[in-house]
């Protein structure tokens, strides 16, 4: 590569190019979307990754859990967001009860999700216990991202969103979790609400990039829902989460502005008539 060389201008993010970046020391950055707008938007500021989160289940359909979302409903929301989207990497979550139950019924889940949204590739959550999906999925071609530390599809499991692998133990079984995702062939891993110490460890250990959510700032890069970053929920306040906007204010005033506008009659006026 020459001096000049910059990952902004490659053509088309791939997990080559992720991998590049992890080696070069460039930091990936990496948002949900659910829709296309909102798509069109993320891909022309250049972002490298677009990941259709199950959290759609939370931010665009108002459940209190990742778990209700359906495959039609996540493989709705990522061909809308593929639509939109030329250069990121887009990236899709296998939603809940579509991959548990056994290696061939994930195939099938990341499959659809694969032929039916277009697609780069899947994430999943978990470690020992979905390493033989994601052996099956990556011998269809698949690429698999996975997900350790706070994994909220196991919220009934903990009951609780609290920090996650803060004892020796925990942390210890998550090391080995992360590397046995990467020996089995995961693109990268998104590490949520670790302690920072441990996300630099896992960062340093595993080869491939980790992408943090609440793991500190010593790894490969960073993934907030965009939701969350723009201040149109307002509810959701972890320490990790860094407020860019306050577009639910900036919408509301918005809106106030038009209802006042319309019941004043000055809206419409003479330039907005036929
Ligand atoms: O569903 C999601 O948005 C996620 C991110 C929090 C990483 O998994």
């Amino acid at each position: 590569m020459s001096s000049s060389f910059s990952f902004r201008n490659v053509q088309k993010v791939t997990t080559h190019v992720l991998q590049e970046m992890k080696l070069k020391g460039e930091k990936i950055a990496m948002l949900t979307a659910y829709d296309y707008s909102f798509a069109r938007i993320l891909e022309n500021t250049g972002i490298d990754v677009i990941l259709v989160g199950d959290s759609a289940s939370n931010v665009m359909a108002g459940y209190t859990s990742t778990l209700p979302i359906t495959l039609n409903e996540m493989i709705y929301h990522a061909s809308s967001v593929v639509r939109a989207v030329k250069r990121a990497l887009v990236v899709v979550d296998l939603p809940f009860g579509t991959y548990q139950g056994n290696s061939k019924e994930a195939l099938v889940s990341a499959i659809r999700i694969m032929k039916e949204s277009g697609a780069d590739a899947v994430k999943m959550e978990g470690g020992r216990e979905v390493v033989e999906s994601v052996d099956r999925i990556l011998t269809a071609g698949i690429p698999v991202m996975g997900h350790l530390g706070l994994t909220p599809q196991s919220i009934h499991k903990f009951g609780t969103y609290v920090v996650r692998a803060t004892t020796d133990e925990e942390a210890g079984k998550l090391l080995e979790d992360a590397h046995l995702l990467a020996k089995s062939g995961c693109f990268a891993i998104v590490l949520e609400k670790i302690p920072a110490k441990l996300g630099e460890q896992v960062a340093r250990a595993v080869k491939i990039p980790i992408i943090g959510i609440g793991a500190g700032k010593n790894v490969d890069g960073q993934v907030l829902v965009l939701h969350d970053m723009l201040g149109i929920t307002q509810e959701f306040s972890p320490r990790f989460l860094r407020r860019y906007h306050n577009l639910s204010e900036e919408v509301t005033g918005a809106i106030n502005t038009y209802i006042h506008d319309v019941k004043s009659l000055d809206f419409p006026n003479e330039r907005e008539q036929y």
